[in-house]
């Protein structure tokens, strides 16, 4: 980039530092195919803006929701969320690929996902209030020897700003919200510090579970006091317990790794359901082909399709984190210097660091 841009991309930066925030999920990706997400920086502002698996809400500057509006709906699914209009199909055991289009460095938290159960509704047209979420992912502190540690976000972005999650094995088949959050905790030392970034997706999981677990109201989750939400991450060693309700049985946080698009589809609309064969074969969850199979049968109404070959979900192992993980993860760690309380209107001790976040953030988005 040009110093000239750079310079002005600062200035412009640390002018809005008010109003700058950081990101949302641009889309997901289910065996290879990729489902675009609601894009809330330019889905406001088009006439018809396109069907799609992600919850619309008014995150028009990539915002957050803080601890303050705990109990009210903007938490369950960001602010003003209503029902996303699609949904994608996934068989329970499946990975889903879940992509920000940039995460900043310094907002270090928790990754979290959840489901909720539409019941016979469709999540189409839900009413959010009675979605009960119930928690099968997370991952907070990673390392908090040295302030302000290594967390669940830096994982992602040393992922490609992306987050891997399972979709348990023993769930029983039915339409569900995903609900997937980073908590930033750079200013959770403040009371109404934490910023939780919620984002919010509909599918239909198909499967022979049978688990239904019970889940809480989203706006029961959390309460601006717990452990996880009013915390100081600058003080090491960090401890730190990551809240909302415990991981359901079965429930596993798996190794990050990344997850190659081999086709767009389009999202389901209305009762459109997985073909009865795609569901039928959908039990095994290390039968590449029989997911690669469903996947393609998933994307059947859209207008590209997949063959069972073509689709490459790159392996999870252990073993699997890109090597730039590591160094990301240990420059993260030396990294402890405070930085800006961005838009949460408190601390701007460091606003340089902040903003050098950001214009890192919007290169590697302009690069895109
Ligand atoms: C959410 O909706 C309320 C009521 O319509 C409105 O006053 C508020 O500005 C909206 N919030 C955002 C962030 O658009
Ligand atoms: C990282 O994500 C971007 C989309 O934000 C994508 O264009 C790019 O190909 C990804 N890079 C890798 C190495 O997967």
């Amino acid at each position: 980039m040009p110093s000239f841009a750079s310079k002005t991309l600062l200035s412009t930066l640390a002018g809005a530092a008010s109003v700058a925030a950081h990101g949302h999920v641009s889309n997901i990706v289910i065996n290879g195919v990729s489902y675009q997400g609601y894009d809330p920086t330019s889905f406001p502002y088009m006439q018809n803006p396109p069907i799609v698996v992600g919850w619309t809400a008014a995150d028009t500057d990539n915002g957050f929701v803080a601890p303050d509006a705990f109990a009210s709906g903007d938490i369950i699914c960001h602010k003003n969320a209503t029902n996303a209009k699609g949904h994608a199909v996934v068989a329970a055991g499946d990975k889903i690929f879940i992509q920000w289009n940039t995460w900043p460095e310094s907002h270090h938290g928790p990754v979290i996902d959840y489901l909720a159960s539409c019941g016979s509704a469709s999540c189409e047209t839900v009413d959010k209030t009675k979605l009960e979420f119930f928690k099968i992912d997370e991952v907070g502190l990673v390392d908090g020897s040295s302030a302000p540690g290594v967390w669940g976000s830096d994982q992602l972005i040393a992922n490609n700003n992306s987050w891997l999650v399972e979709i348990p094995p023993t769930i029983a088949p039915g339409n569900y919200v995903l609900r997937h959050e980073i908590i930033a905790l750079h200013s959770a030392e403040n009371a109404d510090g934490a910023q939780n970034y919620p984002q919010c997706f509909n599918l239909q999981i198909t499967g022979t579970g049978t688990a239904t677990p019970s889940g809480v109201p989203g706006t029961s989750l959390y309460t601006p006091t717990d452990p996880g939400i009013l915390v100081n991450i600058y003080s090491a060693p960090i401890t730190y317990t990551v809240p909302g309700p415990a991981l359901i049985s079965g429930a596993v946080s798996i190794a990050q790794s990344s997850s190659a698009i081999t086709a767009s589809g389009t999202a389901l609309t209305g009762s459109a359901t997985a073909p009865a064969a795609a569901a039928a074969t959908t039990t095994s969850t290390t039968n590449a082909a029989a997911a690669a199979t469903s996947a393609a049968a998933a994307a059947g109404t859209s207008t590209t399709t997949t063959s069972a070959a073509a689709v490459v979900q790159t392996s999870s192992s252990s073993s699997s984190a890109p090597s730039s993980a590591a160094a990301a993860a240990t420059t993260t760690a030396a990294a402890s210097a405070r930085p800006t309380g961005c838009s949460s209107g408190r601390s701007r001790k460091q606003p340089r660091r902040h903003a050098r976040d950001m214009v890192v953030a919007r290169g590697a988005e302009e690069a895109n």
